[in-house]
């Protein structure tokens, strides 16, 4: 049996959304290619030379450090015949970026610096064939990279943004994300869209089901309490937790910047289009989406603590533990979601219950962009 209800405020998007590869293509470029896109964290390229590869949207973009030790990104494409100049995940070069095909070589800044017998083809400007730039911005100790010819104003759609949905206080501000070190990285490949994980994200109607854990240390949770959209709010740990630990043991020392009134206390926001952020009082979490297929996204999250913290050789395990089960358990909720995205069933999308009602502003953020809004 088929229902056939017309889309209402309360439904979610139809399941199309989250199948259509079509759809997935305008996504990329009329939202991936056009916002700015978290592409890497800051400290991880810590050396002029080291790179990082990324995809954003359709484009594979590189991302390099140069010899002033500023952060610079291009299309990781060759200006003479369209190799890709670095194949690999991450990695550091000695000087510059030689194209593995006929070698024109690039320096760090993406001038083409050297062709072989370049100095005979004198119609080549050399000037004119250098990499093409990426805009890029650093922020929280990530490097944002946007696509787009003019860029958006980053302190308005990023910064802005979240200022504005936490009722223009600086929570983020707190906790000095900028100066953490990483602890741990894990990075998941999920066999679901990319709206099926920010939609889970910003829901908790789920936790009490699927996150026994996470609702030992934040009992509000258990009675799926909206919190993670509505960042203000700062849910309050377990009054048996001593710290965020998937046993409830004690954590590390408050980050210096933490207010007593966020001590103890757990948020989250999202970042449109692809962070997630956990702030806790000794560490921060931060997730990073790469869609790569209308079914595919790998999530790259980061544990970060105090650079004494991580330092010290701390044991940061019982931290990263809780974080990691909830992944697991929401990635895994986000899989058994998505091949039903195409059933006849979901032809007309789901509903939204009372407690997810802002993931509607999500679904008209992201319809307006694909210039389906109305
Ligand atoms: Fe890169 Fe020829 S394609 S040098
Ligand atoms: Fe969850």
């Amino acid at each position: 049996m088929t229902t056939t209800a017309a889309p209402s405020l309360l439904a979610t998007l139809p399941g199309r959304y989250y199948t259509d590869p079509e759809l997935f293509r305008r996504e990329q470029q009329q939202l991936f290619e056009t916002e700015w896109f978290c592409a890497v964290r800051s400290a991880d390229l810590d050396r002029p030379g080291a790179y990082r590869t990324v995809r954003v949207g359709a484009e594979s973009v590189l991302i390099t450090r140069n010899r002033k030790g500023e952060l610079r990104a291009f299309l990781n494409v060759c200006r003479h015949r369209g190799a890709q100049l670095c194949t690999e995940e991450s990695g550091t070069v000695r000087r510059a970026l030689q194209c593995p095909y006929h070698a024109w070589t690039y320096d760090l800044d993406g001038k083409l610096t050297a062709a072989p017998n370049l100095t005979r083809m004198t119609d080549v400007d050399r000037g004119e064939y250098g990499l093409h730039g990426v805009h890029l911005r650093e922020w929280l100790g990530y490097g944002w990279v946007c696509l787009a010819p003019e860029p958006p104003s980053f302190e308005e759609t990023v910064m802005g943004d979240v200022a504005g949905r936490l009722g223009g206080t600086d929570v983020i501000g707190h906790y000095g994300i900028e100066a953490l070190a990483l602890g741990t990285r894990h990075t998941y490949d999920v066999a679901a869209n990319w709206k099926l994980i920010i939609e889970n994200f910003m829901e908790c109607y789920h936790c009490a089901t699927i996150h026994p854990e996470l609702t030992e240390v934040l009992p509000e949770f258990a009675d799926g309490f909206a919190a993670q959209f509505y960042v203000g709010h700062g849910p309050e740990f377990a009054e048996e937790a001593q710290g965020f630990t998937v046993d409830g043991s004690a954590g590390f020392d408050r980050l210096p910047g933490v207010p007593d009134s966020h001590d103890r206390r757990y948020y989250a926001i999202t970042i449109r289009p692809q962070v997630f952020v956990n702030l806790v009082p000794d560490h921060v979490i931060v997730h990073r989406m790469f869609p790569l297929a209308e079914d595919r996204t790998v999530v790259e999250c980061d544990w970060l603590y105090a650079p004494e913290v991580v330092e010290s050789g701390a044991d940061v395990s019982r931290s990263v533990e809780l974080f990691h089960r909830v992944n697991l358990q929401d990635f895994a909720a986000c899989e058994r979601t998505q091949p039903a995205m195409s059933s006849r069933a979901y032809r007309n999308g789901g509903v939204l219950v009372p407690s997810e009602h802002h993931i509607g502003e999500f679904h008209a953020w992201v319809t307006e962009r694909l210039g389906e809004a109305g």
